[in-house]
């Protein structure tokens, strides 16, 4: 029986105190933390549904080209008693893998995100407060902590307030910052003490050349403080103070061509230990995007695919440092 973790453990906040257990899965709400508890959220009807889609294995509410693990067919396979064990060990727990990332500031307004930067009305600063202070005392235990999916964590106040107060008692939590790398070098001080945990960052700069990057950043010329940052990731993972770098890259028109040339640049100058390679997926403010399609390069009848299909197929992108997110694409 295949196995996701994500209904019991995972408890991911997003923008506005919106909580989910999955933030790829259809069904994604299972509350609102800046209206109600940890404790309330977690043994609600919605996070119910999700745990039953898991056990009676329909995963009716998963999307497959938006999850990794089923994109790559790998969730666990257990047998019905090891399954059973999983689910039982966790039934009447609070949660222990955290998403984080609920302010939606961001320096960046990427036209695959957003329209625009965004801009705070008054009550912001009081729901941000109410958040934190509901949250840190479950961050303690966290077995899991990932800032990812909202506004960009360095750029954020509320979001390098908090970690800089965060310190979970299992030295073997696994913490994931992802960010667009601008700020990082700039604000390293405020989480260096995270580096004594499992400590990865993502960076996405989607582009090394300056006009690609500017136009995929939605007009923002930061790419020097970004390669500076990359940079300067580069060092701390050699000397093993962080435990992992992965760079990720958002493949869509603009930067489809380049996927060799940005690969080739993140294995060797920035000694990735992973490249991520996304095809543009209706995330975000795309969810609601009728004319996905015709902007989705993985779709047979863009006018495009053929030609992406040959660059995702390049030598260099079967490096098994190269992950492709939504699974191989075959030439
Ligand atoms: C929303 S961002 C938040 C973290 C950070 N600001 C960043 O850009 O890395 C999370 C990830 O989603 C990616 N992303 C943005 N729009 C996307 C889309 N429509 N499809 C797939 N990934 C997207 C970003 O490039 C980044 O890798
Ligand atoms: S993708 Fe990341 S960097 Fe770009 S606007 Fe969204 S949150 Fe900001």
């Amino acid at each position: 029986m295949r196995f996701c973790n994500r209904p019991y453990d995972h408890f991911h906040i997003t923008h506005n105190g919106k909580t989910y257990s999955c933030g790829w899965a259809s069904k994604r709400m299972i509350g609102i933390l800046s209206e109600q508890t940890v404790d309330e959220i977690q043994n609600g009807p919605d996070v119910q549904a999700l745990r039953d889609s898991i056990e009676d294995q329909s995963f009716r509410y998963c999307r497959d080209t938006s999850c990794p693990y089923i994109s790559n067919d790998s969730l666990p396979d257990l047998s019905p008693e090891d399954f059973r064990k999983e689910v039982d060990a966790r039934l009447g727990k609070p949660p222990t893998n955290f998403n984080i990332a609920y302010d939606y500031t961001c320096n960046h307004a990427c036209p695959s995100c957003r329209d625009g930067l965004f801009k705070t009305d008054p009550g912001y600063r009081d729901m941000m407060a109410r958040m934190e202070e509901q949250l840190l005392p479950y961050l303690g235990n966290a077995k899991f902590l990932e800032a990812s999916g909202n506004g960009d964590v360095f750029s954020s106040t509320y979001m390098m307030n908090m970690l800089s107060k965060v310190k979970p008692a299992d030295k073997n939590c696994l913490i994931t910052l992802e960010t667009n790398g601008v700020l990082v070098k700039r604000n390293w001080e405020k989480v260096s003490h995270l580096e004594d945990y499992q400590l990865t960052v993502i960076v996405t700069p989607n582009s090394y050349e300056r006009a690609t990057y500017q136009e995929l950043a939605g007009g923002f010329d930061n790419l020097d403080f970004t390669m500076d940052s990359l940079d300067f990731l580069c060092e701390l993972r050699q000397a093993g103070r962080i435990k992992n770098f992965i760079i990720t890259m958002v493949i869509q028109q603009a930067n489809f061509r380049e996927v060799p040339a940005f690969v080739e640049t993140s294995l060797t100058r920035f000694k990735a230990d992973r490249v991520q390679l996304r095809p543009m997926l209706p995330w975000f403010k795309l969810f609601h995007d009728k004319n996905f399609a015709l902007r989705d390069l993985t779709n047979p009848k863009h006018p495009d695919h053929a030609e992406f299909v040959q660059v995702m197929n390049h030598p260099i992108c079967q490096d098994p440092r190269v992950f492709h997110w939504s699974g191989k694409i075959s030439a």
